[in-house]
């Protein structure tokens, strides 16, 4: 009789999240934290969700891994599931639990009411969230497991029964996704292919039939045209004159090859299509990378880690300034309207300023 569902536990310290988080932690970061989120550590990377939809919600960002409230138990004090629950309930001032012996109750987190469907919801049609939950509470096994954590720390709220799933992935996680989507050759790959056409090409004369019969084929030139710049792309102006140079310094045709292969394009273009195409990034940062001696194959790499900057850029927005409380998924026309790390106190350092000496 004394049984507490586990969803019940866990949804108690979500609401008492603040209590909980004080007393694990001790006094969070005064000047980082809002009537909405305390934040931890004196860069704030720790943050607790107070209030709001998100209240019991945490993150580690040094850590990479977050959760809800008995998942910060389990984190904090290095609890496996059952004894976090145990620890749960005598914060909480509940009674602890009754051990059954009987094979249907045989798990110290679940009751037979617990997986019963509740009334409000048995004559509806389940939800994605419901039947999520409802594959999680019947397969008990899943508490303690890693699959169980993996949903945690996804921001994957399976007790108690949710509305929403949220995913909101950590940092490696969004590098990966990030890396993930520059591959293929109309995007991140691109500067793979173009380098593969320069040496198909090999000579200058070469550039006008090769690109004749491409366009008769109806195939793409790859390096030009982009789907927002329908201009220069100014990234390819600098490369221009990197490809340029380079190829002086080393007697290299790659440059003039480049440069005939942007002109013959964009003529042909105009001529067949009516339109003006442009260089991308991609065009002439194939000759550079190569004369700079780096391995084809690592062309969309290299590529990656100079974007790394920009896509850490959005994290630490998303995640340290005050966009936080709210997770979201960023669109290319979403317009960014809370601090910039504004309450980081952070600004922009000149990089000789930036080494010390
Ligand atoms: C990047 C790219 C996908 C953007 O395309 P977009 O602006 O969305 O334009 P679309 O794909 O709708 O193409 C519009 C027209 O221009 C033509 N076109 C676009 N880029 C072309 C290219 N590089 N070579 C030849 N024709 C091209 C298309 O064939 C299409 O013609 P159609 O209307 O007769 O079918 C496209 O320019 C491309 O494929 N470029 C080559 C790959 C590349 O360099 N990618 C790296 C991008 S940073």
């Amino acid at each position: 009789m004394n049984d507490i569902p586990f969803s019940d536990i866990a949804e108690h310290l979500n609401q008492r999240i603040e209590d909980l988080a004080r007393e694990l932690l001790g006094e969070p970061n005064n000047d980082l934290s809002t009537q909405i989120q305390l934040r931890y550590g004196t860069k704030g990377s720790i943050a607790i969700e107070i209030n709001g939809s998100q209240r019991g919600r945490w993150y580690d960002h040094e850590q990479g891994i977050g959760g809800d409230g008995m998942e910060f138990v389990r984190a904090r004090l290095g609890l496996a599931n059952g004894a976090a629950c145990d620890w749960a309930r005598d914060w909480l001032g509940l009674p602890a639990r009754s051990i059954s012996t009987t094979p249907e109750n045989t798990s110290p987190h679940q009751s037979k009411a617990d997986t019963a469907p509740s009334p409000e919801i048995s004559n509806k049609k389940p939800t994605m969230a419901e039947k999520v939950n409802k594959i999680v509470a019947d397969g008990q096994d899943i508490e303690g497991t890693p699959a169980e954590t993996y949903l945690r720390n996804r921001g994957i709220i399976v007790s108690p029964l949710p509305t929403t799933i949220r995913f909101r992935p950590n940092a490696y996680g969004r590098y990966g996704a990030a890396v993930g989507a520059l591959s293929g050759e109309l995007h991140g790959g691109a500067n793979y292919e173009v380098m593969r056409m320069l040496l198909d090409i090999k000579t200058e004369d070469s550039v006008e039939p090769y690109i004749k019969e491409k366009f008769t084929k109806n195939e793409r030139i790859m390096g030009m045209g982009h789907a927002v710049y329908k201009t220069v792309d100014p990234r390819s102006q600098v490369l221009k004159e990197l490809s340029k140079k380079l190829s002086e310094k080393t007697s290299q045709p790659w440059y003039d090859i480049t440069s005939k292969v942007e002109h013959v394009t964009a003529e042909l273009m105009k001529k067949t299509k009516g339109v003006e195409i442009f260089p991308n990034v991609d065009l002439y940062s194939a000759s550079v990378y190569y004369m700079l001696g780096i391995p084809m194959d690592l062309n969309t790499p290299i590529f990656a880690i100079s974007r790394a900057a920009g896509w850490a850029a959005h994290i630490i927005e998303e995640k340290f300034a005050e966009a936080a409380p709210k997770p979201m998924l960023y669109r290319p026309k979403a317009v960014y309207i809370g601090k910039y790390a504004g309450s980081q106190g952070c600004k922009y350092i000149p990089i000789e300023k930036r080494i010390k000496k």
